[in-house]
């Protein structure tokens, strides 16, 4: 018995692999095989083609120049240099080594305002008004010009007379920057945006006399629009200076910077770095 059972068995096994009474592999005539592999392959193409496709028209919309998507506020933040950590400037007038390290990384970052240096690479603009070098069409206007912004500008806080930036007689410049955004133009009918600082809540009279440079405290309208790095690569990003003539001494003050400008919105409460920069300010006397 044993020997036919098993052959038996052994047949149907294969039956189901390749049925030769039906023609039939893993089930499927050939007509049924073709068909499927006809709709996969069709399927699979036209996959291909819509990625294809897609791609196609995701780079006809790319610029190397500008950004398609720009995943930035609409008010920019500000940020201050010296930086200090974690936006704390501490230090003593006496003890040199307190803020030489501040003194020197203003001394780096303003280097390349030198006047030399401007007159060299950028333009003496027309200030007040925004500097537009627009592409025509498909002719690039590359590269791209940038106004000059002198050093000199920022007169007591330049640390060309004073080398330690104020520091050192305890009344300390600290330089405010406004984040670069391609293409904002922050502000119109020739006013130009401007910084404001301030002391926050009880702080405000302990902070003392506050002194501007530029006096207006303004970031000039001719520095926008901002291009980009690769369209304009010898921009200067414009800088206001603000130097603290009378701070009490040994208390902690939370000084507050806003931009004020007739066309960026004010920044919003629930956003607490549009527009605006905090940070500490200690002068101690040891
Ligand atoms: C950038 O600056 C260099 C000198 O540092 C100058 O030769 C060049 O023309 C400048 N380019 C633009 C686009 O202003
Ligand atoms: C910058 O300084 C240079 C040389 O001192 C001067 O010719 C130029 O007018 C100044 N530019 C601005 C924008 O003040
Ligand atoms: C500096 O501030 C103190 C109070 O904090 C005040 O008494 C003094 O008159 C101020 N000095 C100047 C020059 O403003």
């Amino acid at each position: 018995m044993s020997s036919k059972d098993e052959q038996q068995k052994d047949s149907s096994g294969w039956d189901y692999v390749w049925n030769p009474r039906t023609h039939e592999f893993l089930g499927r005539t050939a007509t049924s095989w073709g068909l499927v592999l006809c709709f996969y392959l069709v399927f699979y193409l036209f996959l291909a083609g819509m990625f294809v496709f897609t791609m196609y028209v995701m780079l006809l919309t790319l610029d190397d120049f500008t950004p398609t998507i720009q995943d930035r506020l609409v008010t920019p933040g500000l940020m201050i240099r010296p930086r200090g950590e974690q936006l704390e400037l501490r230090f003593s007038p006496e003890n040199t080594e307190t803020w030489d390290v501040y003194a020197q990384s203003l001394d780096a970052f303003l280097e390349p305002y030198n006047d030399i240096y401007q007159a060299q690479t950028n333009d003496d603009c027309v200030p007040d008004q925004f500097f537009i070098q627009e592409d025509s069409g498909e002719v690039r206007n590359h590269p791209k010009r940038s106004c000059q912004f002198n050093r000199t500008v920022l007169e007591e806080c330049s640390g060309l007379q004073d080398r330690s930036y104020g520091y050192q007689s305890g009344q300390p410049c600290v330089l405010i920057k406004l984040n670069r955004v391609i293409g904002m133009l922050p502000g119109k009918e020739g006013l130009s945006p401007y910084v404001s600082c301030a002391g926050k809540r009880e702080d405000g009279e302990k902070l003392g006399q506050l002194v501007y440079f530029p006096p207006n405290a303004a970031f000039n309208l001719m520095y926008y629009p901002y291009y980009g790095k690769r369209a304009q690569m010898n921009y200067t990003q414009p800088l206001v200076a603000v130097k603290f003539m009378n701070v009490t001494m040994n208390q902690e003050l939370a000084v507050e910077c806003v931009v004020v400008s007739n066309t960026l919105a004010p920044g919003e409460e629930r956003d607490k770095f549009a527009g605006r920069v905090s940070f500490k300010l200690r002068v101690g006397d040891q």
